[in-house]
């Protein structure tokens, strides 16, 4: 069969479509699904350059994220068939991540554990599936889960034109909160005011913090005057100081990642004298999935998607995704 596969940790070169991997056979507990679509997330970008203290067995086929149909069930396994429409939760409870640990979705058919399928609805496409897991299914966990947003609340989102990002802006919007999202190019200045956007900034043009604090006022140590309710940060890097700064009194700073950079200046004295509330959020659960599949099947919500490419562009589809080229997701239909 076709894949996408790592062979060695460095740049995006060392990653090969291979014509010859054999087909996986479908062992106790397991099934075999026929990929229909898989979608790149910037954690594949992390995994081709290779994680501190995350050794990846390797050569491995790379994907976190994958819908299909169930092409072979192994002994062990019920409630499941041929034919099934499955979404893959990619979260294995004994080997870790697939597409890092052991072999992902960019490849025509995966061997998947039984405990992580999530039955497909009707209304939901493979492409739109595909789509949710890592990224909008974190964006639903730090969103909806963890009941951080109502109704009036102004948010800013940084780096909302990827992945986690469009679909912060949209389940924001869902809740009935004014939207700031942030942004670095004219062209996804537009897809994020079309996406429903109530204010879009071009952080290379304007400093996200200041515009804040010229907007709505100064925060107040006293009064819960000035300022935003909450900054959606997964970029890290030198926005973690200004997102602390444009924040008021009792608001909340919302943490899911760190692109630009783990370790940022950090100043305590705006969360206590602010009594600023961290909140930091993992990976998805199998709820937070179908929640998501069940607003797409009644028609609440569209996941973004920016291109489809064959399983032979794949590579072309994570530079767009590593070159910040990408509004939404990119799939792949292998
Ligand atoms: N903890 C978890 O479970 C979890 C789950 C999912 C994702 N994450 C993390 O969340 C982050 C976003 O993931 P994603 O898949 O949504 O990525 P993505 O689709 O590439 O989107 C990230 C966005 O951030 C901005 N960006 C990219 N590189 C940047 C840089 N060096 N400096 C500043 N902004 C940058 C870009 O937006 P603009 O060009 O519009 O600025 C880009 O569209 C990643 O760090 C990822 O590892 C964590």
């Amino acid at each position: 069969m076709k894949a996408l596969v790592l062979r060695q940790h460095g740049g995006l070169e060392n990653l090969d479509v291979v014509t010859d991997k054999p087909i996986p056979q479908a062992i106790e507990g397991h099934v075999v699904i026929r990929v229909r679509a898989s979608s790149f997330n910037y954690h594949d970008v992390f995994t081709v350059r290779g994680m501190p203290g995350i050794k990846v067995p390797l050569p491995v086929v790379i994907g976190l994220d994958m819908a299909g149909e169930i092409s072979e069930v192994g002994p062990g396994v019920t409630g499941w068939k041929a034919g099934d429409a499955v979404l893959v939760n990619p979260l294995n409870k004994k080997k870790g991540l697939m597409g890092e640990m052991l072999d992902g979705g960019m490849a025509e058919y995966c061997l998947v554990a039984a405990d992580q399928l999530v039955a497909m609805p009707s209304g939901v496409t493979f492409e739109e599936a595909a789509s949710l897991p890592v990224a909008y299914g974190t964006a639903h966990r730090m969103i909806v889960t963890h009941n951080t947003i109502k109704k009036g609340d102004r948010v800013i989102i940084l780096g909302a034109s990827g992945g986690v990002g469009t679909g912060c802006v949209i389940l924001c919007k869902l809740f009935g909160a004014e939207v700031i999202s942030c942004t670095s190019s004219p062209e996804k200045v537009d897809a994020l005011k079309k996406l429903g956007s109530d204010e879009v900034l071009n952080i290379k043009e304007t400093d996200f913090s200041k515009w804040a604090v010229e907007k709505y006022g100064k925060p107040q140590r006293r009064s819960y005057d000035g300022g935003v309710d909450v900054v959606i940060n997964f970029t890290g890097g030198d926005t973690w100081h200004p997102s602390l700064r444009c924040l008021k009194r009792g608001g909340k700073l919302l943490v899911c990642g760190a692109t630009a950079g783990y370790d940022p200046k950090e100043d305590l004295r705006y969360i206590w004298s602010f009594e600023l509330n961290i909140i930091g959020s993992n990976s998805f659960y199998d709820e937070d999935l179908k929640g998501l599949m069940t607003l797409i099947a009644e028609g609440k919500m569209k996941p973004v998607i920016d291109k489809v490419l064959p399983l032979e562009q794949a590579r072309e589809g994570l530079r767009l995704i590593q070159d910040r080229e990408v509004i939404g997701k990119v799939v792949v239909a292998p």
